[in-house]
């Protein structure tokens, strides 16, 4: 049996986390069509089209809940801000990611989130490790996963950028335990 019948929410103080609806694509688009914020995660192109927010979105409403979890994060107040989710693209540990428009960095949204997932992911879906990595340049992600409970493992990956045209961004690897 699955461990998520129902499309999860996740609420925290000031956010909600949802599963994406295809309405959401204009402002999901509008976020990431940003090289600051698509060049600091592996999979996003830049530019980013209003066309692949809906791919994504598409993506994420048919995925197996079991394996890989998608979320738009929703401000009680502004509407979607960012998105996160948990893969299994890369080994048997679920991976966490997640990205913020630029205007809505720096007020402890994306620890909110990160904080609020974990919550869900020990309670509710059952995984009892994530692992995480973030491009060595990117100091604030380090910030937000440690203050959310993860730990350095001291491995550097080589990782793709699509949105940089790089497969060789050293990226500092880290571990939750619930
Ligand atoms: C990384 C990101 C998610 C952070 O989102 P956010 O909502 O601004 O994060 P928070 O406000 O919760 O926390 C950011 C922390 O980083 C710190 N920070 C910001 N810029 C920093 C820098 N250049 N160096 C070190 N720390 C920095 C902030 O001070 C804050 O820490 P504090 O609360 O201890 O002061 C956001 O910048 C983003 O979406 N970036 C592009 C996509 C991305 O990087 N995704 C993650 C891929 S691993």
């Amino acid at each position: 049996m699955c461990a998520v019948d129902v499309t999860p929410v996740i609420a925290t103080e000031r956010l909600i986390l949802r599963g994406p609806v295809v309405t959401d694509a204009p402002a999901i688009a509008a976020m990431a069509h940003d090289v600051a914020v698509a060049g600091m995660t592996t999979s996003m192109p830049h530019p980013y089209s209003e066309s692949d927010a809906e791919a994504w979105i598409e993506h994420a409403r048919n995925c197996d809940w079991r394996r890989t979890a998608m979320f738009a994060i929703e401000h009680r107040a502004f509407g979607v801000v960012g998105l996160l989710g948990f893969d299994h693209d890369r080994g048997p540990r679920a991976e966490i990611g997640y990205a913020l428009g630029r205007r809505f960095w720096n007020r402890g949204y994306a620890t909110e989130a990160v904080r609020g997932a974990l919550k869900w992911v020990k309670r509710d879906w059952r995984k009892a490790v994530v692992v995480a990595g973030h491009f060595a340049d990117n100091p604030a992600s380090g910030q937000v996963l440690c203050k959310a409970g993860f730990l350095y493992t001291g491995d550097i990956q080589r990782r793709p950028s699509r949105a940089r045209g790089r497969d060789d961004v050293p990226t500092r690897m880290m571990v939750w335990l619930a």
